[in-house]
């Protein structure tokens, strides 16, 4: 599905010459266009558009993360089953999260999922790919719902039990967000969605900077209740269908139990 959706459009596109991507190298894509993920992908980039500037994102760096977030997933799905979760995915992109989780759960379980971008053309490549990985793929079916931040996710159903999945993939090391805000208004999308268990994966590229909101996100979230399961920042290495080479990256898992016991006084 990659090669059909992403990488054939890059290259069948008129203005990929050799050696460009859209017109652009992958020097100008990486740095610039995208700027390592971190770009306002809703303004136009010189003549690129925001579903350009989308698409050279996920032909450069989706693969990646969603080769990082199934490991996750796997470590975690052996040691715990996970049925019938609401997965919110925090700066969700082209839908990574998502395919990610459809990958791990049984086609039988029912999947809600949840993306939240601040980015119109994010939204429209993942919902493409998920249409699309549905119809073609075999991928299980997830009831979808986009919003552009976490207030403005519309959920009208009763608070219950149901597990959460938490996705925040490359997103902390975006300048335009505060981690502990962040956290704040996670908390209070927690309890609209229920008092069911639930599961953080944090992912990002290793290093100082691309982590600075790091320290702040997991001290909000203990405080929110949640457990440090693992806080791993050394080499985690996957086997990659794209390279030989292990991928670094940085990986948290957070866990908060279901919320059953009352606390009175
Ligand atoms: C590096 S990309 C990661 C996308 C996806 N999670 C992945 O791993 O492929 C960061 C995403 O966060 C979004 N983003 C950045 N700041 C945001 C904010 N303050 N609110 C919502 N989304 C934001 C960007 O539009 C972008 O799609």
């Amino acid at each position: 599905m990659r090669d059909a959706e992403i990488v054939d459009r890059v290259r069948s596109d008129p203005r990929s010459i050799p050696g460009t991507y859209l017109g652009v190298d992958s020097q100008t894509a990486i740095q610039e266009v995208t700027r390592g993920g971190q770009a306002a992908f809703d303004e136009p980039w010189n003549d690129l558009s925001p579903d350009d500037r989308v698409l050279l994102y996920a032909h450069f760096f989706q693969l990646g993360h969603l080769e990082e977030l199934i490991e996750a997933g796997r470590q975690l799905f052996e040691a715990s089953r996970i049925e019938a979760p609401i997965v919110v995915d925090l700066g969700c992109g082209p839908f990574t999260g998502g395919l990610a989780i459809a990958s791990m759960l049984g086609r039988k379980t029912r999947v809600d999922y949840v993306g939240v971008d601040r980015s119109a053309a994010m939204h429209r490549l993942g919902e493409r790919l998920a249409s699309e990985a549905e119809r073609s793929h075999g991928m299980p079916t997830l009831h979808r719902r986009w919003a552009a931040d976490i207030s403005s996710i519309d959920w009208n159903r009763a608070p219950g039990w149901r597990p959460v999945i938490v996705i925040a993939s490359y997103l902390l090391a975006s300048p335009t967000l505060d981690a502990v805000a962040l956290v704040t208004d996670l908390d209070r999308l927690l309890t609209r969605l229920g008092r069911g268990p639930v599961t953080i994966f944090y992912t990002n590229a290793v290093g100082a900077d691309a982590n600075r909101g790091f320290p702040g996100f997991r001290a909000a979230l203990r405080d929110a209740g949640f457990e440090v399961v693992a806080d791993d920042t050394g080499e985690i290495e996957i086997s990659r269908q794209s390279r030989e080479k292990p991928r670094l990256f940085r990986y948290a898992l957070f866990q908060r139990q279901r919320q059953d016991t009352l606390h009175l006084g």
